[in-house]
């Protein structure tokens, strides 16, 4: 995977409460294009290794349990300086502090149930797109 993508999780709550074309929507509107999605669902062992990095934190637990809880939209996304403007497009990690207009404020419940992942760098877009997608599976 090139610098200029990102990969992407539209999580639990998203898919249950019917978010998906919404959510596409504004991915499409801000000029990310598609170059891999599924709809799929994460066992636990899938979701401890994908979040390994918050393994000692105290929600670890909560989170793995909500990862898991029903199907999600896993994506990889193609944009110049995709990682930092999808952050930008997803908001900050707690809805209430997300800003106007952003995917989290827009749909996310709290800092838990917050609607959408997406990667922190270069590096983790690479590894988090290659845990959920063959070569393949990537146009
Ligand atoms: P993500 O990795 O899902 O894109 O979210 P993020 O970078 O904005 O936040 P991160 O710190 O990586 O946290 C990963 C996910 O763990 C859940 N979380 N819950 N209850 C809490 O205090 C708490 N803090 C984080 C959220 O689902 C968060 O997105
Ligand atoms: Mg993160």
């Amino acid at each position: 995977m090139t610098t200029n993508r990102t990969f992407t999780m539209l999580k639990p709550d998203a898919v249950e409460n019917g978010h998906i074309g919404g959510i596409l929507d504004k991915i499409n509107s801000a000029g990310f294009k598609i170059v891999a999605m599924k709809y799929t669902q994460m066992s636990k062992r899938d979701a401890e290794a994908f979040y390994a990095v918050h393994s000692e934190r105290p929600f670890f637990g909560d989170l793995v349990q909500f990862m898991t809880r029903g199907p999600i939209v896993a994506a990889i996304l193609e944009k110049d300086n995709a990682v930092d403007d999808f952050r930008a497009l997803i908001g900050a990690t707690n809805p209430e502090e997300a800003a106007e207009g952003t995917i989290r404020k827009l749909y996310a419940k709290d800092i838990g149930e917050n609607a959408v992942h997406g990667s922190d760098s270069d590096e983790n877009a690479a590894i988090e797109g290659a845990f959920h997608f063959s070569g393949r599976e990537v146009y």
